[in-house]
């Protein structure tokens, strides 16, 4: 199994819905919501890759760094990459329903522990998703993560205990899917949250809890002061409302407060290990990858992503020899220009 293959299977699997260009960067699937892209003119989407292009890195090449460490350990779980597949729901209405919800979070689940780190599941309008998500993370021995929707307190904590009993690593909430007109419709309202909504969710659990979908210093202050266990700095793949700035623009401000007192995840436009290492210079503990995911396992199931997350790897391993970094545990800001 090569990546070209890989990419000319799922091209076929994914048609109209997704293009499977040669740079997944929001241009050719702009304002396809439901779909592949970014919301309204896709600028949130285009923001994200635009932002890790602007990022340069300095050449280093007179060090003592030999061997890389890219191991993580997050949630009480050892990683071989900073790297783990973003919660990604909709295989029908999203991607044209080649392979069925079920079959999509079983390969990302498993394919995620054959390389050595872990996926994340997601829920949506179709009650039928955050089961897919709990199943597959139960079968495997609870190794994954669900992302629950911001819907109403006592739904919320229905699901959380769904985790708990799949003992999964760790929960949360997209709190940026507030806005999402198509729950509503569906009869499963969802909204913003006050502090005191989310404190009781983060009480409700022995669980890590995760807030996905904070893009200001103000609401991470929030979500620290409420006991929140990690967040993550996503504009949801610039999903959920256009003209957003970039993650990478946002993280630094975040970082910069709040890097070891809060898990820092950060997602959205990370296509490679450089752009991996970027993030991590930027103040991010860990890195979430959604589309190229997508494209791994409608291209070979979990084989594919095996090999997805080996190339990132070896690339992330490329970059931090050429930027004399030792250990994905401690990535400096110098290493940017
Ligand atoms: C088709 C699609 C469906 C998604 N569904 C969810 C979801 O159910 N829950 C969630 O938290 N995020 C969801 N996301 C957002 C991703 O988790 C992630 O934040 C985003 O895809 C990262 O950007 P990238 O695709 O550019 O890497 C979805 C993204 C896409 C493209």
């Amino acid at each position: 199994m090569n990546w070209q293959e890989v990419k000319k299977i799922a091209k076929e699997k994914l048609k109209p819905y997704c293009r499977v260009c040669p740079i997944c960067n929001g241009v050719a699937c702009a304002g396809e919501v439901p779909g592949m892209g970014g919301v309204g003119t896709g600028s949130s989407f285009k923001a994200n890759v635009e932002a890790l292009n602007r990022i340069k890195l300095n050449l280093s090449t007179i060090h003592d760094v030999r061997q890389p460490d890219t191991e993580i350990e997050i949630f009480g779980q050892k990683l071989s990459l900073p790297v783990m597949s973003a919660p990604i729901t909709g295989t029908t209405y999203n991607m044209g329903g080649a392979i069925t919800e079920d079959v999509y979070t079983q390969e990302v689940i498993a394919g995620s522990i054959m390389a050595g780190t872990i996926g994340w599941t997601g829920d949506g309008a179709d009650p039928l998703m955050y089961g897919s998500g709990i199943d597959a993370i139960k079968k495997n021995d609870g190794k994954g993560i669900p992302i629950i929707k911001p819907r109403a307190q006592d739904e919320i904590i229905k699901r959380i205990r769904l985790a708990e009993e799949a003992k999964a690593l760790a929960v949360g909430v997209d709190i940026d899917g507030a806005g999402l007109v198509t729950m509503a419709l569906r009869g499963q309202p969802v909204s913003p949250k006050s502090p005191k909504e989310i404190e009781e969710l983060v009480k409700s659990t022995k669980l890590p809890f995760i807030l996905k979908g904070i893009m200001t210093l103000k609401e991470a202050e929030i979500a620290y002061n409420l006991g929140v266990s990690a967040i993550v700095v996503s504009n949801h793949g610039g999903r959920i409302l256009d003209h957003t700035p970039g993650v990478a623009e946002v993280l630094p401000e975040i970082a910069d407060k709040l890097k070891g007192k809060i898990t820092i995840i950060a997602d959205g436009g990370v296509r490679s290990g450089v752009d991996v290492l970027k993030l991590l210079a930027l103040g991010a503990d860990a890195v979430l990858i959604g589309r190229p995911i997508v494209v791994a396992v409608f291209g070979g199931g979990r084989d594919a992503l095996k090999l997805y997350f080996e190339t990132i790897k070896n690339e992330l391993k490329q970059a931090m020899l050429l930027t004399g970094v030792d250990s994905v545990k401690n990535v400096p800001k110098e290493i940017l220009r």
